[in-house]
């Protein structure tokens, strides 16, 4: 297939989350695995420093015009042809500012809709203007939508493209990787999408049981998710759990209804991981390697993070790590009120983490009150990830909702035992630790915890570090097994194409 991922991350050019490491890592797998891909995604930071990650990148010398917010905008897009893949930039002026593509310390860029617009339309244009390697890539790509920010795609193909006869054989896929965020705006701000004015509230005649299923788009807000869920050819999510969640009051963040009407469409597909960044046989940010077969590597990492941490130097203290964006999806209120009984208790704690300036604060806070015991790191640092997810005897993640979750795909890789909240990709992805099974020498890959409460999630964490300090045998086995399990992207992008065909063999659900 000819394959056009949509993304306001791609690794290693942008990145703030999973989304950044999905779409820097699926699309090489696909190369490889003889499709045709193109990844389409900002510019971000041009002329500053950070915009050294694009230096391999030229511009192609093709502007195209988007008319859009009242006015006419021109935009340009940058090549780079690295690991089999096209990685297209879209350039223009309201993607060079300094912060992460989404905002800065003052918060979320009030224009991003406008951002993520031009992204939509310049995506749109890519395949048909784009010379890449002598030939576009033609009216008969698909394109992967990812999250809001990509959302406006599926419906730019079926309101302004198709009733002008151009991408009758595209198809469209909307892979959900967070539904929390759903692109709402005013409703007024429709008029700036460049869609045709009809469209607006038309959905609901053309499908009247969706319409009555929620009204975010009956005048009063405009939300791009709901858009893409309602045009796109099929819908995928990043894991099989989470699929599910999406359709229930609780998980579907208002869509549920509308999504449990899609239900046939839609898929789980688990995220893989990227086994050479992630590989503690030669990762080169650890101070040491070691891999399933020959484990004794990883104490000296271990030990490594304590010094350059500044904690004691103890082996045989259990060391937990948390590692991510310190955000309410995150679960860093649990942390934050069983802090005090945890550090009652013979540990090690640190996280890494930024986000929310309260929690950053709070982080140094706690740095102060427990000195030999734990470490906030406020800060975005990929190679402090690594040396946490490698030095760390356990990973903590108490996440609300968990769409899928990588970091607890690296830490069992590395031999770091997840303790996680039951819930998406987590309950997914880790098992529960059973010291009975197998005649007593036990099964599992960690700890899952029920209910989200700090009790719970305090007696995981309990029974972990026992296990750890007492239990060496069935420590070693939860190592190993979670060592061993097959994360690989080459097992996901097997199921992709599988929806891929699915996509292909019904007409454009939207003609
Ligand atoms: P989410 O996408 O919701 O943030 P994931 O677990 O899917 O959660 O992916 C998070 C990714 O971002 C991982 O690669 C993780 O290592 C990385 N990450 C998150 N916070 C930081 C940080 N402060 N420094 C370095 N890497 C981080
Ligand atoms: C989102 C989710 C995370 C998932 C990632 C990549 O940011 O929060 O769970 O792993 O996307 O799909």
């Amino acid at each position: 297939y000819n394959v056009v991922f949509v993304s306001a991350e791609a690794a290693p050019y942008s990145k703030t989350g999973g989304l950044g490491d999905v779409c820097g890592s699926l699309p090489i797998v696909l190369a490889a695995r003889g499709h045709r891909v193109m990844v389409v995604s900002p510019r971000y930071q041009n002329g500053t420093a950070a915009d050294q990650k694009y230096s391999g990148a030229v511009d192609l010398e093709t502007r195209v015009k988007v008319y859009c917010f009242g006015g006419e905008q021109e935009v340009s897009f940058y090549h780079e042809y690295r690991a089999g893949v096209d990685w297209v930039f879209v350039d223009h002026p309201s993607y060079h500012r300094p912060g992460s593509p989404y905002g800065d310390s003052l918060g979320a860029f009030g224009d991003n809709q406008f951002r993520f617009t031009l992204l939509c339309h310049a995506a749109c244009e890519a395949p048909l203007v784009l010379p890449l390697g002598g030939f576009t890539y033609g009216e008969k790509s698909l394109f992967m939508v990812n999250d809001w920010h990509a959302g406006l795609v599926p419906l730019l193909l079926a309101a302004k493209y198709r009733p002008y006869g151009v991408y009758k054989d595209a198809r469209s896929i909307l892979v959900i990787h967070n539904l929390a965020h759903q692109g709402v705006e005013p409703g007024v701000t429709y008029k700036n999408l460049g869609l045709p004015a009809e469209w607006y509230g038309a959905l609901e005649w053309v499908f009247p049981t969706w319409a009555r299923a929620h009204a975010l788009d009956k005048g009063e807000a405009v939300n791009i998710l709901k858009g893409a869920i309602v045009t796109s050819d099929r819908i995928l999510t990043v894991s099989k759990g989470y699929s599910w969640e999406i359709t229930t009051v609780e998980g579907g963040y208002g869509l549920n209804e509308l999504l449990s009407s899609r239900k046939s469409v839609i898929t789980g597909i688990t995220n893989g991981v990227d086994v050479v960044e992630w590989n503690p046989s030669t990762d080169v940010h650890t101070a040491s390697h070691y891999s399933a077969d020959d484990l004794s590597g990883k104490v000296q990492c271990k030990l490594a993070l304590q010094k350059e941490l500044g904690l004691p130097l103890r082996p045989d203290c259990p060391l937990i790590g948390f590692v991510g964006r310190l955000d309410y999806q995150k679960g860093i209120d649990l942390i934050q009120s069983g802090m005090p009984l945890l550090m009652e208790d013979d540990v090690q704690f640190v996280m890494l983490g930024s986000g929310d300036p309260v929690c950053e604060d709070w982080m140094r806070a706690a740095e102060a009150t427990y000195k030999d015991k734990f470490r906030g790191w406020v800060g975005f640092n990929v190679p402090v990830s690594h040396r946490i997810t490698a030095g760390c005897d356990i990973l903590l993640m108490p996440s609300r909702f968990e769409p899928c979750g990588l970091n607890q795909l690296y830490a069992m890789r590395y031999g770091t035992v997840p303790v996680v909240h039951s819930t998406g990709g987590l309950r997914d992805t880790v098992v529960n630790f059973n010291p009975y099974a197998q005649g007593g020498k036990g099964d599992g890959t960690g700890w899952t915890f029920s209910p989200l409460t700090k009790e719970s999630m305090l007696a995981a964490l309990k029974l972990a570090c026992r296990t750890f300090r007492e239990y060496k045998p069935s420590w070693e086995g939860l190592m190993k097994r979670g060592m061993e399990r097959d994360f690989t992207w080459e097992s996901a992008a097997i199921k992709y194409e599988q929806v891929f065909g699915w996509a292909f063999i019904d007409p454009p659900y939207v003609k």
